[in-house]
């Protein structure tokens, strides 16, 4: 397999393999009152973007998404979801029906253990209990076959040891992993500087690129791998 960047890119429209295309994307909402919840800065730019431009290039695209701001694309069918709970059971059942899963969405990795049914009132402090969500990605990665799993990555530190840890433990063929710091957040931002794994250990190491370009390189690499 060839990983040359520029390459791929100019190819995508000449492309004629066509697939269903299943992507998550935006923030999951945690409820934690009836008028709180728990939630993180994810806009579902790059999510949106790589369903809008997967389904101008003639792939069938179902989009889960979380709460955003954000214009549906047209032609896509659309899931919305609140939670990582909803979220799991919407892409479990679209996910054998699916070629390949691009998994943007911001899981929260917790939630309330149990949601309070009142409003919560004012207090001098307040403990909460929290519980793990549902890994989605790591639960499709189980019932793999042979669908193409594309996973994204977050970290503050030890970037590649993370995104090869990831890419591994929930079976992706393709990681997208992104540094963050207090400074540096990619939500909500037009542009990243990711690195790319594939599943045999190859790192792309990407230039910065705006995420509608990065979004046509994703579909480019899926293109490859299938
Ligand atoms: N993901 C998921 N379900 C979760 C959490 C994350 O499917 N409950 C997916 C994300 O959509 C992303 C990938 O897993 O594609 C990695 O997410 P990330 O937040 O970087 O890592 P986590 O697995 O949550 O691990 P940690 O937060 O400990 O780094």
């Amino acid at each position: 397999m060839k990983h040359s960047v520029h390459k791929q890119e100019s190819a995508v429209h000449r492309n004629d393999k066509r697939f269903r295309l299943l992507i998550t994307a935006g923030p999951t909402q945690e409820p934690l009152d009836p008028v709180r919840f728990i939630s993180n800065y994810s806009t579902g730019t790059l999510g949106y973007l790589l369903a809008r431009q997967a389904q101008k290039i003639g792939h069938e695209v179902a989009l889960i998404s979380g709460p955003v701001n954000l214009p549906l694309p047209e032609g896509v069918k659309f899931i919305p979801v609140k939670t990582a709970e909803e979220m799991y059971r919407e892409t479990r059942k679209l996910f054998l029906k699916s070629d390949c899963l691009i998994m943007t969405a911001a899981v929260c990795d917790f939630c309330p253990a149990t949601p309070f049914r009142q409003k919560i009132k004012k207090r001098k402090s307040l403990g909460l209990k929290l519980v793990q969500t549902r890994d989605i990605l790591c639960e499709m990665g189980k019932i793999k076959g042979k669908r193409v799993i594309v996973g994204f990555a977050l970290e503050t530190g030890n970037l590649i040891k993370n995104a090869r840890e990831k890419i591994k433990g929930k079976n992706m063929d393709l990681i997208i992993a992104n540094k963050v710091s207090r400074k540096e957040v990619p939500f909500g931002k037009n542009s990243l500087k990711p690195l790319l794994m594939f599943k045999d250990g190859t790192i792309q190491k990407m230039p910065v690129y705006s995420k509608s370009r990065l979004a046509r390189i994703i579909l480019r690499k899926i293109e490859m791998i299938r």
